[in-house]
């Protein structure tokens, strides 16, 4: 059975359920835009394109079947209907030019506030350029990433361009190795991706600030970042990052194209924080021992070990404190604050200012000292009280132990 309610003025929402027998045209009162009406030829044969009339942007909008496949929609038989400009299944290509007809056109989408540089930004990608001047159909043409029929805005989580589903959506194509071993290129990318610290933040924790494959390459405009841009891709979501890194010895190699910026140290597609004891290990791969670059990352990897570990120790104090139910707001506080100096010291270290690192990294460490030692001396006043107690159970024992001596020797006299 088919449903159809009027949501609001402008909305109707639709469903089907397994048993699907009758369909009633959707009531969607004062929108015209919505009405489903049986007199429209092309939706009396072509069934189970009905959902294309209620459900989506387009529908809203009253945009139907005759607006991309042109044909007589007042028409009841086939040939009839497939006349006037009638386009059957429009194939790739010429699907890029039914949807630009509006989408290219600024007249047109001004008024719903949608950009029009998707054609555009496609011609320049390498999608584009395969499909539209190589009439390759391996490249997507609109309808591989979004629906043809039932179009939703990006920010509903059913839509195939939803963030979420944005990275299946392109490995769709990007998993498949039949089809990508034709232009020799890896399928490793949405796997790597799921394990990065990207695809975690935006499939565990739902973190929308993180990039999809479109945060780093595009959606319309898909292409990778040249080697000169990388810095740029990355630091425009990591300012603070970007900054340091601007200020620091790599930045003019990088500029000129002799380092991949932030994939000097960090993978494009697992994109993972660098382990502070691994941090040497990876200068060295480009750095001769013995060179003051070698030097300086040993300094640098000591710094952020110590204050790891000087972290690591203080958290574990504050969990002791509060599994001894001390009260612990003021130092919980505390703790915060050497996390964000911490934080902070990921940041600026990208800038191998040394100076400057050492100068965070001691202030995280003597925040991190301090609680240490507020544990220690609650743990030592815990004993002192349990040590205070000694004398009072001795005395209790002793005194309970005379008792049952007085008691026995009572009785025995009683007998
Ligand atoms: C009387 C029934 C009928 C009506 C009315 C009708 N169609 Fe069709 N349509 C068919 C049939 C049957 C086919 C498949 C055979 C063919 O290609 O001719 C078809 C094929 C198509 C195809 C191409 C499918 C393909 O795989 O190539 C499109 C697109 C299409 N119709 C759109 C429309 C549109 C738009 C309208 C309204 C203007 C419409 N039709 C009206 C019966 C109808
Ligand atoms: C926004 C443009 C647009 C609208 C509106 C639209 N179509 Fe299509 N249609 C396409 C495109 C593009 C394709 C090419 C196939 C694809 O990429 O999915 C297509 C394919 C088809 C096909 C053949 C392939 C298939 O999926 O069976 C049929 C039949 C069809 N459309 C019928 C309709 C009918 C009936 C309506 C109205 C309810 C309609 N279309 C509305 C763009 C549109
Ligand atoms: C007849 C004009 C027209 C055609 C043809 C057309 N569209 Fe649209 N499309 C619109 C309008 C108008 C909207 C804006 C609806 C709104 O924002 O309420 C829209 C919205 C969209 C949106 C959602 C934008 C957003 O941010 O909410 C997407 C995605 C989209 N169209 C994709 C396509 C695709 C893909 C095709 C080709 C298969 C296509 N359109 C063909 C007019 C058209
Ligand atoms: C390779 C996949 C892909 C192709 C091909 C593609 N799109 Fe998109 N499109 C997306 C993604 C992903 C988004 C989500 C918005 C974003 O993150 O940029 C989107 C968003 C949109 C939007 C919403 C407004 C905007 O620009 O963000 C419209 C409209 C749209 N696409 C239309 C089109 C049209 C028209 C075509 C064909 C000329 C097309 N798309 C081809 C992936 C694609
Ligand atoms: C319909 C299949 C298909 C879909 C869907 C698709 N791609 Fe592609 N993509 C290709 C093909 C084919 C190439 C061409 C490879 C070439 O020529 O090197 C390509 C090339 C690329 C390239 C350029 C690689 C290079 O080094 O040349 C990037 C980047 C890319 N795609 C990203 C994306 C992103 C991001 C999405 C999702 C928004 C996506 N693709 C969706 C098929 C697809
Ligand atoms: C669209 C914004 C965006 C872009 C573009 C982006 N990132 Fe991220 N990045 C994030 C978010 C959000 C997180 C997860 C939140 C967090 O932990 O800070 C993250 C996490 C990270 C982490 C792990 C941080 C940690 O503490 O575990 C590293 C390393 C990283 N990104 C490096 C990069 C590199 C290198 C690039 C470019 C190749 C890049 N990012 C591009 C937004 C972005
Ligand atoms: C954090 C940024 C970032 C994200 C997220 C990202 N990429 Fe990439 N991708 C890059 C960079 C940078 C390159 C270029 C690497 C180089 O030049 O060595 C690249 C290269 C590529 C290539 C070219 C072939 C290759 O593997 O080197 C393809 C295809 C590709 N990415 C697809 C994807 C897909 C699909 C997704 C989503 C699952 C994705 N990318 C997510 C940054 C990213
Ligand atoms: C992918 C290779 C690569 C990695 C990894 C790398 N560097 Fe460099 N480093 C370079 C290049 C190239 C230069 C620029 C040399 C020039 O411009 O003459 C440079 C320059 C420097 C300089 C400026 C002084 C000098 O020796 O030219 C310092 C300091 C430095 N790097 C430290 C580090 C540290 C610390 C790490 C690890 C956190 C590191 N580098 C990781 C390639 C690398
Ligand atoms: C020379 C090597 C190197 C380069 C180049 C590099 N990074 Fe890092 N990055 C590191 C190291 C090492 C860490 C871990 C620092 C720590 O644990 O304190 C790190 C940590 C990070 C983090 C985690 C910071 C946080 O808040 O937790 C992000 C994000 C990041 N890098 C992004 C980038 C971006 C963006 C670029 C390019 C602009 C870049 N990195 C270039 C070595 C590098």
């Amino acid at each position: 059975m088919r449903w159809c309610t009027p949501v609001g003025m402008a909305m109707v929402t639709c469903g089907l359920s397994s048993a699907s027998a009758a369909w009633r045209p959707a009531t969607a009162g004062q929108d015209p835009g919505v009405q489903v009406d049986t007199s429209y030829g092309c939706i009396v044969c072509h069934a189970d394109k009905r959902r294309a009339f209620v459900v989506g942007v387009h529908a809203e909008r009253g945009i139907r079947c005759h607006d991309c496949h042109g044909g007589t929609p007042t028409a009841y038989e086939t040939r009839a209907a497939h006349t006037r400009g009638f386009i059957g299944d429009p194939g790739k290509v010429r699907t890029v030019a039914i949807c630009s007809s509006c989408h290219a056109d600024p007249n047109r989408m001004r008024q719903y506030g949608v950009s029009t540089g998707q054609l555009a930004e496609l011609r320049t990608s390498r999608h584009g350029q395969l499909l539209l001047q190589r009439g390759d159909t391996a490249a997507p043409t609109c309808t591989d990433c979004h629906d043809a029929h039932t179009i939703l805005p990006p920010v509903d989580a059913r839509s195939s361009v939803n963030p979420v589903n944005i990275p299946g959506t392109c490995g769709r194509c990007h998993e498949d190795q039949r089809l990508m071993a034709r232009y020799g290129l890896p399928t490793n990318q949405l796997a790597e991706f799921r394990r990065s610290a990207h695809g975690v933040a935006l499939f565990e924790n739902r973190d929308f600030a993180a990039p999809t494959c479109v945060g780093c390459h595009g959606s319309h405009g898909a292409l990778p970042p040249r080697v000169t841009e990388i810095a740029n891709v990355c630091g425009h979501c990591h300012a603070l990052v970007g900054r340091a890194f601007a200020a620091g010895p790599h930045a003019a190699s990088a500029r000129a194209g002799r380092l991949p910026g932030c994939l000097a140290c960090h993978s494009n597609h697992g994109t993972e924080r660098v382990p502070p004891e691994q941090l040497a290990a990876l200068c060295a791969r480009c750095h001769e021992q013995n060179s003051p670059a070698a030097a300086l990352a040993q300094q640098v990897q000591q710094e952020i070990v110590r204050v790891t570990e000087e972290l690591r120790v203080a958290e574990v104090a504050l969990e002791e404190l509060v599994r001894s139910g001390e009260p612990v707001v003021d130092t919980r506080f505390r703790y915060q604050t050497a996390l964000t100096y911490f934080r902070q010291v990921a940041q600026v270290q990208h800038n191998l200012d040394l100076e400057q690192l050492s100068d965070l990294t001691r202030r995280a460490g003597s925040i991190a000292r301090d609680i240490r030692a507020v544990a220690e001396a609650r743990r030592e006043r815990r004993w002192e009280h349990r040590l205070f107690l000694i004398p009072v159970w001795f005395f209790t024992l002793a005194a309970v132990t005379i008792a049952g001596f007085k008691l026995a020797d009572l009785r025995r006299r009683g007998e």
